[in-house]
């Protein structure tokens, strides 16, 4: 996957990008990331990129002229055509399954938004969709945009040493992840769960599917009415709720 960002601060990236899994990415070829800085998509001395609202108000508004620029000489310079986003706190809320989705596509091209946000003209005529990190507003598109890499990156095929302990995570298939342990199998008197420690494969998978409800049940009920639960399963949801009450 080729992902290109632009943003008036690459040097943000340039750290978090080369650590752990998204390095390890980079490396194996399975993931390009190209870095742009909008200021080199301006003509002025000032390298302006910024200017004050029209009717008035605080804050500055990202130009339009620069970021029309700066997307369409990168959809120029590469072969595929990328699915414009503009990291925004009026997007859709991005998630698990946007981040399945999103690693289906072959090139991806990230604004970063700063100051008051862009010129609505961007908004309307330059980008594909709009994606938020969540309900709340920061103070630039650069923290969101790598949300939404590493999420994505990890479900690109051979990332992951694992690609099976993805399908595990939370929210994959709607539920939160089971809790886990390693060594020793006792610490200051908490013991690790019996069932764990059996040998027994039948029976662990059965208690691990019991926590995840479990777990979703109590930290994240909105969820359950969202997945298919299997024959059985609505039983052992009435009996955690009788077990709450
Ligand atoms: C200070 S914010 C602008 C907020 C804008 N005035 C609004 O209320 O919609 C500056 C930039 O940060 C980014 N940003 C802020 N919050 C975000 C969020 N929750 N998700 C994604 N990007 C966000 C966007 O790129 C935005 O253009």
């Amino acid at each position: 996957m080729r992902v290109d960002i632009l943003t008036l601060f690459p040097s943000m990236f340039r750290d978090p990008f080369d650590e752990s899994m998204i390095k390890r990415a980079q490396k194996r070829g399975i993931l390009e990331i190209y870095l742009h800085d909008l200021r080199k998509f301006t003509h002025d001395r000032h390298r302006t990129v910024d200017d004050v609202p029209y009717g008035g108000g605080g804050g500055m508004i990202m130009k339009v002229e620069p970021l029309f620029r700066a997307v369409e000489s990168i959809r120029n310079q590469i072969k595929c055509s990328p699915e414009i986003i503009l990291l925004s706190p009026q997007g859709h809320t991005f998630t698990q399954k946007k981040a399945q989705e999103l690693a289906k596509e072959r090139c991806l091209l990230l604004i970063c938004g700063h100051y008051e946000g862009v010129d609505e003209r961007v908004r309307q005529h330059l980008i594909d969709e709009e994606i938020s990190v969540g309900d709340y507003v920061l103070t630039g598109g650069e923290l969101a945009a790598m949300v939404v890499i590493d999420a994505t990156a990890r479900m690109l095929p051979g990332v992951l040493g694992c690609q099976d302990s993805a399908r595990k995570d939370s929210f994959y298939d709607g539920l939160l992840d089971y809790p886990q342990y390693t060594r020793p199998a006792e610490f200051r008197s908490w013991k690790v769960p019996r069932v764990l420690l059996s040998g027994n494969h039948q029976a662990v998978e059965k208690w691990r599917r019991e926590m995840r409800i479990e777990a979703t049940f109590q930290k994240r009920p909105d969820l359950l009415g969202q997945i298919e639960l299997r024959p059985g399963e609505k039983d052992l949801v009435k009996r955690i709720k009788r077990r709450r009450n």
